[in-house]
């Protein structure tokens, strides 16, 4: 009886210890999800969405059912600009224009309406806007240029292009591409050609100052040797761009290559792009006006010129243009525009008119600065207020000839007449 009893007690205890083990077991495999739950990314997650985005069509945007839809102003993606967030705007859908609900509830894909975004026959509407960031902003260009003139240059070297440029590090460890111009006309291209973008609210360019090179100066003293060696005169202007990181290559979009259909507001030259492909395309419209207007035949229209001799120029990257990670345009080196641009116009000026007649698609803040330009014709005037205001140096820089400012206000006038021309031909489709 005593050993039954025995056996018994035994038989209980293991089985206490096996329930004991189980539910320990069971315990340490849910904290164990939860905890990874909390410590690793979940595949599907914000984040993915974000990634996901700018491979998505427009139209597959707008088929995103409202709660799934990422707000694009809430991401957290840093800009390699200069910090700020990426999206100045938030993408926000009162009615989805590309969908379609059914007599049974379900949604099908209706092709993509113009109206979705383009307004006024060749504008980019505002949901196009949206979907660029700030870019460089004036109060971001203001902030920038105080602090590089006030700062000190501690090294000079390479990583701006050719000898002559040089990138300069300040004392508080930003940088800046230092452009010694071969001949005084570079330095005041590039100048005006920032100053002109700036009138005209196309924020791609990075923020420039002027500064007078001189050993005996605080700014420059540090590096007075290395000046020496480049034989930098002393008291030449130079100018200074705010130096951005992580910017990579960009190549010229299909439809402005030349065996290109041109970019205008067609329902077969914009549908089907995707979101990062139609912010891209916002800004080469600006970007085409630009170098119209500078007549800079260093950036598109020299790789439509060299396609005689080189026929896969185009699917190179375009010179002088680099892009953001967050996708932002960035125009370097328009040191050609104006000056330099102007004297040689009669070399390019055929590519400069093909180029902008091949496209009929404008933002409507760089339309209605030409347009007041063109109706005040003080393109000039209004050029050389903003660069007397925003540079002391403007009076030993000096400013375009009396001729090079009447060529200005001519292509201001030419663009107004364009843009009135397109919408002859597209504002009734
Ligand atoms: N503001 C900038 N920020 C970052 N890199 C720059 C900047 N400006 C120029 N660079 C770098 O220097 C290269 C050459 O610049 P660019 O101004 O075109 O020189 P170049 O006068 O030799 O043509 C660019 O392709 C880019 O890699
Ligand atoms: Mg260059």
């Amino acid at each position: 009886m005593r050993i039954l009893l025995a056996n018994s007690l035994a038989v209980i205890f293991l089985c206490a210890c096996a329930s004991v083990f189980y539910v320990w077991t069971g315990l340490e495999r849910a904290l164990g999800r939860y905890k990874r739950g909390l410590g690793e990314p979940r595949s599907n997650g914000f984040r993915d969405q974000l990634g996901d985005l700018s491979r998505k069509t427009f139209r597959a945007l707008l088929a995103m059912p409202g709660a799934q839809r990422p707000h694009l102003g809430d991401s957290d993606n840093t800009n390699n600009f200069t910090g700020r967030g990426y999206f100045a705007g938030t993408l926000t859908y009162g009615k989805q224009p590309g969908l379609n609900v059914s007599n049974s509830g379900a949604m099908k894909e209706v092709p993509i309406r113009l109206s979705d975004l383009v307004e006024d026959g060749v504008f980019w509407n505002d949901r196009m806007d949206a979907l660029l960031s700030a870019g460089f902003s004036e109060a971001h260009a203001q902030t920038w240029r105080q602090r590089a003139r006030a700062s000190r240059v501690v090294s000079l070297e390479p990583g701006c292009g050719r000898t002559s440029n040089r990138l300069a590090r300040f004392s508080d460890g930003t940088k800046a591409c230092v452009r010694y111009g071969i001949n005084a006309d570079q330095v005041l291209g590039e100048t005006l050609s920032y100053y002109l973008a700036s009138l005209l609210g196309i924020a791609n360019l990075p923020p420039l100052a002027l500064s007078q090179v001189s050993p005996s100066s605080e700014q420059w003293a540090t590096v007075k040797e290395d000046m020496a060696d480049l034989q930098w005169s002393d008291k030449a202007v130079v100018s200074l761009t705010e130096w951005v990181a992580n910017l990579t290559g960009v190549v010229t979009p299909a439809p402005l290559r030349q065996e290109g259909r041109g970019l205008n507001p067609l329902r077969a030259d914009l549908d089907n792009r995707t979101l990062g492909e139609l912010q891209e395309l916002v800004q080469w419209t600006d970007l085409i006006v630009f170098d119209y207007l500078t007549a800079n035949f260093d950036r598109l229209v020299s790789n439509l010129f060299s396609l005689q001799w080189d026929s896969r120029v185009m699917e190179r990257d375009t010179n002088n243009l680099l892009k953001s990670p967050a996708g932002d345009l960035v125009f370097v080196d328009n040191e050609a525009g104006l000056v330099h641009g102007y004297r040689v116009l009669h070399m390019w000026e055929q590519y400069h008119k093909t180029l902008l007649s091949s496209v009929c698609l404008f933002r409507k803040r760089t339309a209605s600065r030409i347009i007041e330009m063109h109706q005040k014709r003080d393109a000039p005037s209004r050029l050389l207020g903003l660069y007397q205001d925003s540079e002391s140096l403007a009076p030993v820089l000096g400013f375009l000839s009396d001729e090079q400012a009447g060529v200005l206000q001519e292509r201001i006038d030419y663009i107004y007449k364009h843009i009135l021309n397109c919408k002859r031909t597209y504002s009734q489709l």
